[in-house]
């Protein structure tokens, strides 16, 4: 398979909806993408029932017009299946396509999202209408990308045709019954089963649910939607292999194990929608775990962002002044090779008649908004081709897991304050602080090649993982492991002989109880002897371990309660390496200097030197972007000021500006949301 190399430049523009609109307003349009630097649009999100207005009749005409149209102006397209959108008159035929909630109600017609992926009546008409798409265009000259369905993930169907599919699949994983009862602990509330019928979706149930099956429940609709697109994709390759395949992800979207999916992607997308004013690091994270989804280095779209407003929060700020702007070249610093929109025109009427789009209700370039979408879309005209197709290099990995999110806030749980993305940004927002280049990965990742892997709340650790990490240890890696850790197998059992766990060895403490501070209440830790920065007295949140040590030695202690004076963090050195155990959640300052030494006892430094708030990030050409060896080829760095204040960066040699023109050195000054991209000279 031949897949297009990735086209000279970065792809800037975004989800268009001409079956809206008629052909006058296209040609405006047309006229309008040129004059913002539009390159790239995405055709067909939610066009199903204008392709195919009845069933079996197609109607092609005016999407033949429109490739036309974009290709003649130069304008490539990323073309959607329409899936996501089935139709109203296939919900009438067939009244199966639509779900079933948790509690036995079929959704109605008249929204999105709207179909059960299990109903064979759904999946035979989507793929009809993808073999008939990937027919027409599938060799195409504007066509870029496919994007497959839109958002796939919810909402999770509960009909008797899921259930039955459940079973299949149980049926697959465990073959036996007696081996299903064991891994679910079915011996609790006597839930053992004797016949594969006997078991049920987690519906709505009195009480608490079997943490087992909700966990198989998660991973079997995560699987199911992934059928959906894996049918897809297969007709788009034989039919179109050279278009590579994509489907728009969300970062952390609870309803889908991203990593089990990412393989069957020839390209990460993914929508990203901050409101204006929001922390910076939170959407670097979410680039970072999208990128790390193909282990860190390989670029991904930015597939949507908001041009400014969006409709679904409650109160819809609009981005502010340079917001859009800074957001955009965020993206490409993290790894984008695209940069899109949703939505190119906005629409007149529907549900998302008031989310800004590129082209407002007043129809013209001259709005705010317009403007700024085409200053971003000349910057990138001018420079993106030095950036397309380059590589992100992190020494740092934070591993993040779906089925650990699953179990870890699953109820009943130890602490309503447990929620672990919270605690993933709690190490996420402190590396980025230090300026340190971090990939979110998959505990399944390669990790021999980072320096430093932190592991927040690593709940579910097999046996395979835990040899894992081990071996990465020995071999010179530092691994933080952090309270809530090691505790429990791939179905949620925990594992005897004494917390945490699979990681007791390994962390060389056994975690004797734990307490749970509410909110509100703090304890405090003290490092017994200064380690660089790691020095004094922190203060800490939700969780304390009563820790022994066996084998690590303690770094710093408690302050309060009946576990005063005992380890809150320690070290064990194991072959190599190292690994950190925190027992409890400290304030920031603590993460900080906790990282920082790490990072330095692990040779770990940051890009360059820069003020709170500025962040620093580069991209690296495989093969340098004059085609040099890589051993000799130099990053491209980005300096981005996410402050509401000018900054200033001290350059440590020569740059050119590749936005200006110009050269830099010495002392940078960077106002207020302002984004520089230097190539060394
Ligand atoms: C999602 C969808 C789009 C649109 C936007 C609105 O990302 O993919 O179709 O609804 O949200 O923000
Ligand atoms: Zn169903």
């Amino acid at each position: 398979m031949s897949l297009k190399r990735t086209r000279q430049g970065i792809l800037f523009g975004g989800d268009y909806n001409p079956d809206q609109w008629s052909p006058e307003v296209w040609q405006e349009d047309v006229r309008l993408f040129k004059e913002a630097g539009i390159n790239s649009v995405t055709l067909g999100v939610f066009a199903w029932s204008r392709l195919e207005p009845e069933p079996g009749r197609y109607d092609f005409s005016w999407m033949d017009e429109l490739m036309g149209l974009l290709h003649d102006n130069g304008i490539s397209v990323i073309l959607a299946t329409p899936t996501a959108a089935p139709p109203a008159w296939l919900c009438r035929l067939y009244p199966d396509v639509l779900p079933v909630d948790a509690r036995g109600a079929r959704y109605g017609y008249g929204s999105r999202r709207h179909y059960c992926p299990n109903s064979p009546n759904y999946r035979r008409h989507a793929r009809e209408i993808t073999t008939r798409l990937a027919e027409r265009y599938g060799r195409h000259p504007a066509v870029s990308y496919w994007h497959v369905d839109n958002e796939y993930g919810g909402p999770a169907c509960y009909c008797d045709r899921c259930v039955e599919a459940f079973r299949t699949w149980l049926r697959q994983r465990y073959g036996t019954l007696e081996r299903l009862n064991e891994a679910w602990y079915a011996a609790f509330w006597s839930q053992r089963y004797q016949k594969w019928e006997e078991i049920d979706a987690p519906r709505l149930t009195p009480a608490y649910h079997n943490p087992g099956q909700t966990l198989d429940w998660r991973r079997f609709m995560s699987d199911s939607f992934l059928q959906c697109y894996l049918e897809q994709r297969q007709i788009l390759r034989e039919l179109s292999p050279d278009v590579p395949v994509t489907t728009n992800f969300m970062a952390w979207f609870n309803g889908l194990d991203y990593h089990a999916w990412a393989p069957h992607l020839d390209i990460v997308s993914w929508d990203s929608y901050p409101p204006t004013g929001a922390d910076p690091a939170e959407t670097a994270a979410r680039h970072d775990l999208m990128r790390g989804l193909k282990g860190g280095r390989m670029p991904f779209l930015l597939m949507e962002q908001s041009p400014s407003q969006v409709n679904w929060m409650e109160y819809n700020r609009p981005q502010r002044p340079g917001e859009m702007r800074l957001r955009s070249w965020q993206a490409v610093a993290h790894g984008a090779d695209a940069v899109c929109f949703f939505q190119l025109r906005q629409s007149q009427g529907g549900a998302e008649k008031f989310h800004a789009a590129v082209i407002g209700h007043d129809g013209s370039s001259r709005s705010r908004v317009f403007r700024e979408v085409a200053q971003v879309g000349t910057e990138l005209g001018r420079m993106g081709g030095l950036v397309a197709g380059s590589e992100y290099r992190a020494e740092v990995a934070i591993l993040f897991s779906w089925p650990n999110w699953w179990t870890i806030e699953q109820e009943p749980r130890i602490s309503q304050g447990l929620h672990y993305i919270r605690e993933v940004m709690r190490y996420y927002r402190a590396l980025w602080r230090h300026h340190f280049e971090v990939d979110v990965v998959s505990p399944e990742a390669e990790l021999f090649r980072y320096r430093m892997v932190v592991a927040p709340l690593m709940r579910i650790v097999t046996p395979s993982l835990q040899k894992r990490l081990e071996e990465y240890v020995r071999a010179g890696g530092a691994l933080l492991a952090t309270f809530h850790s090691g505790l429990t197998d791939e179905n949620d059992r925990v594992h005897l002989g004494g917390y945490p766990g699979l990681l007791r060895g390994l962390c060389g403490v056994w975690v004797e109880e734990f307490d749970v501070l509410p909110p509100g209440q703090l304890t405090t830790v003290s490092v017994r002897e200064p380690y660089a920065m790691l020095a004094g007295e922190y203060k800490a949140e939700l969780w304390c371990d009563v820790i022994h040590p066996e084998g690590a030695r303690v770094l710093a202690t408690f302050g309060a309660d009946y576990y005063a004076g005992m380890p809150a963090l320690t070290e064990h050195l194991v072959g190599k390496g190292r690994v950190i155990y925190v027992g409890t959640a400290l304030e920031p300052k603590g993460v900080y200097d906790l990282v920082g030494w790490l990072a330095s006892v692990q040779g770990v430094r940051p890009v360059l030197g820069a003020p709170e708030g500025v962040e620093v990030v580069r991209r690296w050409h495989p093969a340098g972007p004059d085609g040099q060896q890589p051993s000799q080829a130099e990053p491209v760095l980005f300096l981005l000021n996410h402050n509401p204040s000018p900054a200033s960066v001290l350059l440590e040699r020569d740059y050119v500006d590749l936005l200006t023109g110009e050269p830099c050195r010495g002392e940078l000054a960077l106002p207020s949301r302002e984004v520089r991209v230097l190539r060394p000279i």
